[in-house]
């Protein structure tokens, strides 16, 4: 092999390394929620929550909450429900609901959401994806 063969093909081989991972990457940030609606066999047509289902019993009693895929959805009224990214902005970790002061705290390292989705409390510096939320009979719709 002479110079100039190898080097072309140590260019085109190294940049397919380099770039792989970067494109994975690009894959994984900002599609979370396409992978949530491909879980639950709704892509393209928001996330369907079937309040009769035994997961979602929770969201019979208002302050109840459920999570599907990486969304807590809370029932925070009569007929109100709200719908926010359950995963932390700070380092991931699961939020929950406190009814009581209708703020959903993280239980990691302290930080607190108002159900707007806002940081109350840091450490997290940035607020929780929010959805909206559609109920039609006993189905929610999740977009
Ligand atoms: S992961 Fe939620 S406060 Fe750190």
């Amino acid at each position: 092999m002479e110079r100039k063969d190898f080097i072309q093909k140590f260019a085109i081989g190294g940049s397919i390394l380099l770039t792989t991972p970067l494109l994975f990457n690009a894959c994984s940030d900002g599609n979370d929620d396409v992978m949530d609606d491909e879980e639950n066999g709704q892509n393209g047509n928001g996330i369907k929550v079937d309040l009769n289902n035994a997961s979602f019993a929770a969201l019979k009693d208002v302050g109840g909450f459920a999570y599907t895929g990486n969304i807590i959805v809370i029932r925070s009224g009569e007929n109100a429900y709200i719908a926010l990214s359950k995963i932390c902005t700070h380092e991931g970790c699961t939020v929950t609901y406190n009814h009581a002061n209708s703020q959903l705290p993280c239980p990691c390292h302290g930080s607190v959401f108002s159900s707007t989705g806002a940081v109350v409390n840091g450490p997290a510096n940035s607020n929780l994806k929010t959805y909206s939320v559609k109920k039609e009979g006993d189905i929610l719709t999740i977009t």
